[in-house]
């Protein structure tokens, strides 16, 4: 039945759990953020034990990823925190290792099974991102939105030459509100999905901090958004490009909106009972 709406949720309050053995990471945990019961494909924050070493190979699905803590090499790719890459399934890639741990946003677009030696099949070149530090990749186009002003900024990190769908992260900055407290809400025709990095984000839902998650379906009313610290978060379109309906009604709305999830039956239990941590997994 595909991936479920969860939104949101704080990362820090699911357990750590064995990576899927077909992954073949010895060592590594996974956070599942959300899950296709279908395809398996899956959205993971991935942890790197020091000293992790893993064999060359290739996997049989797409695998995005975002380095959020620590570093990992994979052959020659040298990934550090806030590298991004995307490596289409059947790439080749050489030996994983992790000197010093690494703790990374991970997206599988497919159940994940890892293979040694060389995919019989090609993989689609059109797809690669090679890894690359972010921070140091350029603040691209604002989006054309007329109500999200040119102050937030984006980094586009990947557009799928498929189906358009997008990733970036983008920045809101301290104060960051709408005239009045008033604003319409938003609907998107895609699933968005997001992992906030740094900050908050204020919305119908409440107050988001780093660590928060959430994948949409299509067609949810959801916003409006504000922040009084600001933000930076990382964010995916699925089935295509970022595309923003407003609704006819404006909302009037407050920083301080009470902690309305929607969520699947087996994450309201850990909301029940968080994590005891401030850290941002
Ligand atoms: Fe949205």
């Amino acid at each position: 039945m595909g991936r479920a709406h969860v939104e949101f949720i704080q990362a820090q309050v699911l357990p750590w759990q064995a990576a899927p053995a077909s992954l073949n990471r010895p060592g590594v945990e996974a956070k599942i953020l959300s899950q296709d019961s279908v395809s398996g494909a899956c959205t993971a924050i991935l942890r790197y034990p020091s000293g992790f070493q893993g064999d060359a190979g290739f996997l049989t699905a797409d695998e995005e990823f975002f380095v959020i803590d620590g570093g990992l090499e994979i052959g020659d790719w040298a990934c550090g925190t806030h590298t991004y890459g995307f490596l289409p399934a059947h790439h080749p890639r050489g030996p994983m290792r992790s000197v010093r741990g690494a703790a990374v946003l991970t997206f599988f677009e497919a159940a994940p099974v890892a293979q040694r030696g060389t995919s019989a099949k090609a993989f689609d070149a059109r797809k690669l991102v090679a890894p690359f530090d972010s921070y140091v990749a350029p603040w691209g186009e604002p989006l054309g939105d007329k109500l999200l002003r040119s102050t937030v900024k984006y980094k586009w990190l990947r557009q799928d030459p498929d189906n358009g769908e997008q990733t970036w992260i983008s920045s809101a900055p301290p104060g960051y509100r709408h005239e009045g407290f008033e604003s319409p809400m938003e609907t998107h025709p895609y699933v968005e999905e997001m992992f906030m990095l740094a900050g908050e984000l204020c919305g119908n839902t409440g107050r988001m901090t780093p660590g928060a998650y959430f994948w949409r379906p299509p067609g949810i009313r959801h916003g409006p958004y504000e922040t009084r610290l600001g933000n930076f978060c990382f964010f995916r379109f699925k089935g295509g490009p970022i595309t923003i309906d407003w609704s006819a009604d404006k909302i009037r709305y407050t920083f301080d909106a009470p902690y309305r999830p929607a969520l699947p039956p087996d994450f309201r239990e850990h909301v029940a009972n968080p994590a005891d941590s401030v850290a941002l997994y």
